[in-house]
């Protein structure tokens, strides 16, 4: 069975032609932005703000001088003085930032920045439904979606609002009078027992990391299964695993044209028709009915809480779906209206600003102390790259400093026996997140697994920022016995530098309800960020020149004859591949 997700496009883009007649975001990019007020902007480029050149001058006098041991240890309220507790309705979230190479001063000055900047206009702009993607001419309305207190959100004139709860009853009426309920049946007359969503990136991360994440809140759902990779290992693997009688297929893309996902359904389609055998499902297609409509103010890597969040309704159930829903909707009206300097989106943000533009760090780190996490930083790589990955301004020139971060990380304990020894002794500068729930979703063992995860937790931060010594290294291999040149030869090894910046995230249970504020808290954190750089967040045109390339190369590796079109390397490769191409 299949069911698609579809967006519905509006008017068409003020800006020129795209060469795909139903997707805007597949025209060649405008350089300019010429005779179009840009959204948000004083109009002064970052580095010519006088916020930012007083953040240099005083970077380039003290930054050598900022050493978070010492800071602790003068001041014994650093602490309650950079952390925040996020009061949500379904418990705390404590952002403890206070282990971040800052002073008063420094925050106060990049608070500062961030008006400056234009970062309240802005975001006022967003929440109203003013045309911020200014390259594609769209609203940014993801929090339109999860706009639970349904105030009016008016895009052209028209309340967005109206359809938006349309397309969530409709989901709600599929997901448990027919799915979940097991009305629905497959072709021999059997309820649904597994759900594959084809889809990628904003289609499949958002789905797969919460369905993921919130595993234990899966009762009495379908399983889920994500196929997104063209490669045809991903679905063989996927579908032997699967009985066509009892599997209901999700297609969800923004746009229909995505080559990996069109590819995918089509063979999803295929091993249900040879499978199924039967005379009546000949006429097999996807009955309008079955599709959920979404919009074009609704950005990919935003869309899980439009209707290509199915698979999620479909596995956690409606309820909790709108509990994610309702997170997220907290954390908007927290980002909307806490002061910048409590407010937690825009302390991420601006701490963000502080390493990557003073002390050119290249890359964040996003490190989950949560197994169910485990696809949160994969999420979040798309979130914040494909967002905030960009040089060309809202004023159409190149910018003079550097954007967003190289996004990575995995879970902890386990990528602390992988990559932590760079953090803690390599030569770069990660800042990292630290995110844990105080309660964990399985107390094994009278929580002794959670206990020592949280004394991981607490310990890396702890460690990070305090770091050994020379004279404490000295002094614990004096204990083991160890003396003279041995000792001497082995020291340097053991010192830790600390001073590594970390920030600190906890909260209660990882809820549906905590999971969407948390989304929501670094979906806004990459806005300000996009704001204070001046680029458009909410575009992806870098994506669009390798995909264009693949439409060339494919058929010349079916053609007869060597390839010569290319560059020499790549005409080798293709020349190669094609000899070798079974
Ligand atoms: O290639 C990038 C991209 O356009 C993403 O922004 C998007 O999330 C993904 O492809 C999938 O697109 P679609 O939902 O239109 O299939």
């Amino acid at each position: 069975m299949y069911i698609a997700l579809k967006v519905t496009l509006q008017k068409a883009s003020p800006w020129p032609a795209p060469c795909h007649s139903s997707q805007a975001s597949r025209a060649e990019p405008p350089i300019t932005d010429q005779g179009k007020t840009p959204p948000h902007t004083n109009n002064m480029g970052l580095t010519q703000d006088p916020n930012f050149q007083k953040l240099q001058e005083w970077f380039t006098a003290h930054h050598l001088n900022l050493n978070l041991r010492h800071m602790f240890e003068a001041d014994k309220e650093r602490f309650n003085k950079f952390s925040t507790t996020l009061k949500t309705e379904d418990g705390d979230i404590l952002l403890d930032y206070s282990k971040n190479l800052i002073t008063d001063e420094v925050k106060k000055m990049l608070v500062e920045l961030a008006k400056s900047r234009g970062v309240e206009a802005a975001r006022e702009k967003m929440f109203a439904g003013d045309k911020i993607n200014f390259t594609e001419g769209r609203a940014v309305l993801h929090v339109a979606l999860r706009n639970r207190s349904n105030t009016p959100i008016v895009v052209e004139g028209k309340d967005v609002m109206p359809d938006v709860n349309a397309v969530l009853e409709k989901m709600k009426a599929f997901c448990h009078q027919r799915v979940r309920s097991g009305e629905w049946k497959g072709y021999t007359g059997k309820a649904i027992t597994d759900v594959v969503n084809v889809g990628i990136g904003g289609s499949d991360l958002g789905p797969l990391m919460v369905t993921e994440a919130l595993k234990p809140y899966s009762k009495g759902g379908p399983r889920v299964w994500f196929v997104s990779n063209i490669d045809g290992t991903h679905i063989a693997k996927t579908l032997a695993q699967l009985n066509a009688e009892t599997t209901l297929f999700i297609i969800a893309s923004k746009t229909f044209t995505t080559q990996e996902t069109i590819t995918n359904a089509e063979s999803a389609k295929e091993w249900f028709l040879e499978h199924a055998k039967d005379p009546k499902v000949k006429d097999f297609g996807i009955d309008t009915e079955n599709m959920f409509e979404f919009w074009d103010w609704v950005g990919g890597r935003f869309s899980l809480w439009s209707a290509i969040g199915m698979s999620i309704a479909l596995h956690i159930g409606f309820d909790n779906f709108e509990k994610l829903l309702s997170g997220a909707h907290w954390m908007d009206n927290h980002f909307r209206t806490a002061p910048l300097d409590q407010n937690a989106p825009v302390l991420l943000a601006l701490l963000g600003i502080w390493y990557i533009n003073f002390f050119h760090a290249e890359t964040h780190a996003i490190l989950p102390y949560d197994q169910y996490m485990h696809r949160f930083t994969a999420y979040f790589q798309q979130g914040d790259m494909e967002s905030n990955g960009k040089y060309i301004t809202n004023q159409g020139t190149r910018v003079n400093y550097h954007t967003g971060p190289i996004v990575w990380g995995e879970p902890g304990t386990n990528g602390q026996h992988a990559f932590y020894q760079l953090i803690h002794q390599g030569t770069r500068m990660v800042p990292a997140d630290f995110l844990i729930p105080s309660q964990s979703q399985h107390p094994v063992r009278d929580c002794l697994h959670h206990k020592i995860l949280l004394a991981n937790f607490l310990a890396q931060t702890e460690a990070l920022m305090r770091g050994k010594t020379t004279e404490e290294a000295k002094k614990e291999l004096e204990a083991s016995g160890l003396s003279g040149e041995a000792l001497d030869k082995i020291l340097p090894h053991k010192v830790f530098l600390g001073n590594k910046p970390t920030t600190s995230i906890v909260f209660k249970k990882l809820s549906p309800h905590t999971l969407g504020a948390l989304i929501a808290m670094y979906e806004h954190k990459i806005f300000v960020q996009g704001v204070m750089w001046e680029i458009n967040s909410f575009d992806q045109w870098g994506v669009e020149l390798g995909k264009q390339l693949c439409k060339k190369i494919e058929p010349e590796l079916g053609a007869a004859g060597e390839v010569t079109s290319h560059d020499s390397s790549t005409n080798g490769l293709i020349n190669f591949l094609k000899k070798n191409f079974a």
